[in-house]
């Protein structure tokens, strides 16, 4: 699709449910498109709308149901939700229904002691908030974005569970949630009639986390999906950082990914996963997502893109042959838990 393709009135491509693959969240009757899309970053107004927009209608063009959003996205905070609200209003309300459309609470959005952590006030006026954000009546999916152990257990999930009973949620979900903290919520989302959907940590093959903790057998055990995020490192695991830092990349301008982390050992490990992906005839980002897509306990892998190009490229890594044996063993060597990141 070229620049501006979307500047007047917006088609949606007829063909967008052949190209995705679908997948069940744990024990739900819900399918999720196995690539989610998420406005972290480049989606606040520090970037062009146009753009966005573009980027967007195109995620959904590919099949992507799934939108992935949080108060705190912009800048500034908010900013990312409104950004979709505005696509929603404009584009894609004929579509509704066929969206997915994510939010979470609970992470810092200001001074204030109800806008943070996860007592009953903080959750449920900011999915108020992001509600009038998004334009729209109720979310699919509404998060506790992280634990917060200074508030009972108990008050956080009764949020959730409300905000189903209210009609402002379809489901529930946790993300950041050590396994042990997360199984009491599950079993106390279940009692309460309100199964948890998913959760979502961050996976990939330089954050093993889910592996060591336990985190993807309780999914199993418990009945929930998982939605891993930064499954390519924030582009940690892609080619574009592998002779040095583009201009306009993450590592330039970002709080969350520092060009310290791009040393040699990082490139040297890159590289040797790069190799293999190329032996394989595709990339190293194609070759990352594949990875995290290989464990049935991952429902969706939650990428970000700030062109059409990177999601045109990231979703065709749907077309190749699953990895073998022989390469997931290659793949352990060079793809060590904390490469790229931050100490
Ligand atoms: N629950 C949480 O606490 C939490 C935390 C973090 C993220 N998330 C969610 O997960 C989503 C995805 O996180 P993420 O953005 O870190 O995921 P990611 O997929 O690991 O990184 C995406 C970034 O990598 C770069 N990139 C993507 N494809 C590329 C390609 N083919 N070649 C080169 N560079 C490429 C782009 O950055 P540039 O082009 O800008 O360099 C892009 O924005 C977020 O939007 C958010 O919804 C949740």
């Amino acid at each position: 699709m070229g620049h501006g393709a979307f500047e007047q009135t917006y088609a949606a491509s007829e063909d967008r449910y052949e190209k995705m693959e679908y997948r069940r969240a744990g024990a739900s009757g819900l399918d999720l498109s196995a690539f989610s899309f998420g406005l972290w970053q480049k989606f606040g107004t520090d970037y062009p709308y146009e753009t966005q927009r573009e980027i967007v209608l195109h995620a959904f063009d590919l099949g992507i149901t799934h939108f992935d959003n949080a108060d705190r996205y912009g800048p500034p905070h908010r900013a990312a939700q409104k950004c979709l609200g505005k696509v929603l209003a404009k584009d894609l309300a004929p579509h509704r229904d066929e969206l997915l459309l994510s939010t979470k609470a609970g992470n810092p959005i200001g001074p204030g002691p109800y806008q943070k952590g996860g007592s009953r006030k903080s959750l449920l006026s900011s999915l108020d908030h992001s509600l009038r954000d998004l334009g729209t009546d109720y979310v699919d999916i509404f998060y506790s974005h992280s634990p917060d152990e200074s508030t009972p257990l108990e008050e956080t999930v009764g949020a959730l569970v409300s905000a189903v009973q209210q009609g402002k949620a379809l489901y529930v979900a946790l993300s950041n949630y050590q396994p042990e903290r997360a199984h009491q919520a599950a079993e106390l989302l279940r009692e309460a009639g309100v199964p948890l959907l998913v959760h979502q940590p961050r996976y990939s093959i330089f954050d093993r986390t889910p592996e060591n903790s336990g985190l993807l057998e309780l999914a199993q055990q418990d009945g929930f999906g998982l939605v891993v995020y930064s499954p390519l490192a924030q582009g940690l695991l892609t080619d574009k950082y592998l002779k040095g830092v583009p201009s306009g990349a993450r590592a330039e301008n970002s709080a969350f990914l520092s060009p310290d982390v791009i040393d040699d050992t990082y490139r040297q490990r890159a590289s040797a996963l790069n190799d293999l992906a190329a032996q394989r005839g595709q990339s190293l980002a194609q070759l990352a997502l594949q990875w995290v897509l290989r464990r049935p306990e991952v429902t969706s892998a939650l990428i970000g893109a700030s062109s059409v190009w990177q999601l045109d490229h990231n979703v065709e890594a749907l077309q190749f042959p699953p990895l073998t044996d022989d390469e997931l063993a290659v793949i352990e060597q060079h793809g060590i838990h904390g490469t790229g990141l931050k100490k």
